[in-house]
């Protein structure tokens, strides 16, 4: 005889969350803590370069308010987004005496809120993170939507959780420091946005291309204000990525690739840029999108001074295609433009295979063209 004792967990969450976006915001977060906290005590991450930049300044201003506060800071870059530094993180929590009612708070790039997310995932079984962007890559994207991970020798972002922030503070004048390489690889994201959900917000970056370039105050607020509440608007239909969230992850397929072949030289904001002109190529291909709409999506994206293009052999670039966590059954998916400000589905479904078959075609038309 087998007994079977069932134990129910169905259970309501409410993970919501405010983004709040505004300059000078940095330096007020500490008052905001104080006024509606959310740990005890609060160990700051950061990574080597923001240490001095921003990091004890924040520090000093958490003192300032008499709040229990804590910095920490990991090696800049993307070599720290591993399980090593998650086990040199969770040290230092416990050396600075953080408990189950703590909380983390990730100043920094995707690395960083992506290593600190992860980290505050597991510490004790998770305590509460906040996140703290400062490049825009990090304020229009990552910093957004729980997505929080460590890279392993095999691939980028293969261990982690969905783990939602409490709260995310986005200052656009850090951006004043940040290397203009930088600045411009973030704008892909940008775009990004514009082709998979607003055909205005497109238009409007079409008009404004050297003001933004400059940094202009009111305009950088739109861009950053627009992606985070598109970003925002996906995440809250498909928190889990599903389906509908795979848009997100536009021009990503090739760019994952490409990131992969390049040792991880180039910014994954230039990745992204390339890959939006293959993928972009693949839909006109299969007939879900306009060859002008392909061309006025790759002239946006030169506009701003990002890449259409990079060196590589296609069948180690089919072959690096595979590590995408998209890969359904042993099929490549991909995300397609239907028009500017929409993506293409079948039967409801968001992501569509493309056989190597096909996509040698149209990647050999494209690297001949
Ligand atoms: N960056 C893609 C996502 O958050 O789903």
């Amino acid at each position: 005889m087998i007994e079977n004792i069932r134990l129910n967990l169905q259970r309501v969450i409410d993970e919501s969350y405010d983004i709040l976006i505004g300059y000078g915001l940095l330096e007020n977060i500490p008052l905001d803590l104080k006024r509606n906290p959310l740990g005890n005590k609060y160990a700051i991450i950061t990574d080597s370069n923001l240490k001095d930049l921003y990091g004890e300044k924040l520090l000093e201003r958490f003192r300032e308010e008499n709040l229990n506060a804590c910095l920490i800071d990991v090696p800049a870059g993307e070599e720290s987004k591993s399980l090593d530094t998650v086990g040199y993180l969770v040290g230092k929590l416990l050396e600075n005496n953080l408990d189950r009612k703590s909380a983390v708070i990730a100043l920094g790039g995707g690395v960083v809120g992506d290593l600190s997310g992860f980290t505050a995932s597991i510490f004790m079984r998770g305590i509460p993170y906040i996140q703290v962007p400062t490049t825009l890559l990090a304020q229009v994207d990552s910093s957004i939507g729980g997505k929080t991970a460590v890279d392993t020798i095999e691939g980028k972002n293969l261990i982690g959780a969905f783990y939602q922030p409490k709260k995310v503070y986005i200052d656009p004048s850090l951006l004043k420091t940040l290397p203009k390489r930088e600045f411009i690889s973030g704008l892909a994201e940008v775009i990004k946005y514009g082709v998979i959900y607003d055909r205005k917000f497109f238009e409007y970056l079409e008009k404004n291309i050297n003001e933004i370039k400059r940094l202009n105050e009111e305009k950088l607020l739109h861009i950053i204000r627009t992606s985070c509440i598109i970003k925002k608007s996906v995440v809250e239909e498909d928190p889990r990525d599903e389906n509908k969230r795979a848009i997100l992850n536009y021009g990503h397929t090739p760019a994952h690739a490409l990131e992969r072949l390049s040792g991880y030289k180039c910014l994954h904001g230039e990745a992204v840029s390339v890959g939006m002109r293959i993928s972009g190529w693949i839909a006109v291909r299969k007939g879900f999108w306009s060859l002008d709409e392909w061309e006025r999506q790759n002239r946006l994206i030169e506009s701003f001074g990002l890449p259409l293009e990079m060196d590589f052999e296609i069948e180690e670039f089919i072959k690096a295609l595979y590590y995408d966590k998209k890969v359904e059954g042993g099929t490549l998916m991909f995300v397609f433009p239907k028009c500017i400000g929409e993506m293409a589905s079948i039967n409801g479904k968001y992501k569509i295979p493309v056989s190597e078959k096909e996509l040698r075609i149209f990647l050999r038309e494209l690297v001949n063209n």
